[in-house]
């Protein structure tokens, strides 16, 4: 699945106040590509992936799935968040099988193809267990291979891993790329971690602070199956914290210095700037 965004942007309204979250994204996808992208927080990484999902729409551009305009959400492209949003009443088995269920799948053939998405991700042994009686690395697994046996053509990953401890992560990052070289999935994977993006990605694009906008672009060429301590990884990653460093100092500096202005019943509220109208 392609994808394209044409001079998109996107503001959202927040107390009576504009805010610009993305600037003039123009971006292509290919079919197969494996994402990352990276940046500070507020940037509009999240709603990079709202749009491709058909969860956003943008104010002005267009955002192309296959050539044609995203008008809503579709099965075809799933988002995998940083909290698994699984049933606590239903098993790993029933919780991966449930988007089939609602489609109409017949329960043979559902029960297949959710019993080999959670072969995928490892969790054979957990088939029958309730969410509580999974750790957080095993209940991420459960969301992945609750997407991925709806076939999507792309996977939307928002910091997934974002809340595991460090050994899970890579653990989840080695799994992924695995994962990932047996489905060819389109993936566009969110990140703040810069080791994680480099590990993962065919490319990592850095999006800069907000409003955002793709600031730049690198190419990781590094063969699968890649190792953590892959030495032209490391030099990627110094180079690539370098330029995101200036960007995080950014939106600090920001938010240091923003002004506020007091409501009607005494208490402060910040006020945006670069927003146009507003009171
Ligand atoms: N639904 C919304 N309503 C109002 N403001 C929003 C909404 N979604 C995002 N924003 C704002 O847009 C900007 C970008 O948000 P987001 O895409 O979540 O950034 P990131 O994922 O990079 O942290 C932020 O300033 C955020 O507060
Ligand atoms: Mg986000």
């Amino acid at each position: 699945m392609r994808v394209v965004f044409r001079r998109v942007h996107k503001t959202f309204l927040q107390k009576g106040q504009r805010v610009q979250a993305l600037s003039d994204v123009n971006l292509t996808i290919e079919e197969g590509e494996f994402i990352c992208v990276i940046g500070p927080s507020g940037c509009g990484k999240s709603t990079l992936i709202g749009l491709i999902a058909g969860l956003e729409f943008p104010d002005s551009g267009e955002v192309y799935v296959d050539s044609r305009t995203v008008e809503g959400p579709s099965p075809d492209r799933i988002v995998v968040f940083q909290e698994a949003a699984l049933f606590p009443w239903l098993t790993v088995l029933e919780n991966v099988e449930f988007g089939l269920k609602i489609a109409g799948v017949p329960h043979k053939h559902r029960r297949e193809r959710a019993i080999e998405a959670i072969k995928l991700v490892h969790l054979s042994k957990f088939v029958n267990a309730h969410p509580h009686e999974l750790s957080g690395g095993m209940r991420q697994r459960a969301a992945i291979a609750r997407a991925l046996v709806m076939d999507p053509k792309i996977l939307l990953m928002d910091e997934p891993f974002a809340a595991l401890d460090a050994q899970t992560r890579t653990m989840l990052q080695v799994e992924l790329q695995e994962i990932w070289q047996k489905t060819r999935k389109t993936v566009l994977f969110v990140t703040h971690n810069v080791r994680e993006a480099t590990f993962l990605a065919d490319r990592v694009l850095e999006v800069s602070a907000r409003p955002g906008t793709i600031k730049r672009e690198y190419p990781i060429q590094v063969p699968r199956p890649r190792r953590e301590q892959d030495p032209h990884l490391l030099t990627l990653q110094t180079r690539i914290m370098g330029s995101l460093k200036d960007e995080i100092e950014k939106v600090a500096r920001e938010q240091l210095d923003t002004d506020y202005r007091v409501s009607h019943d005494g208490t402060l509220v910040p006020v945006e700037r670069n927003v146009g109208g507003g009171i």
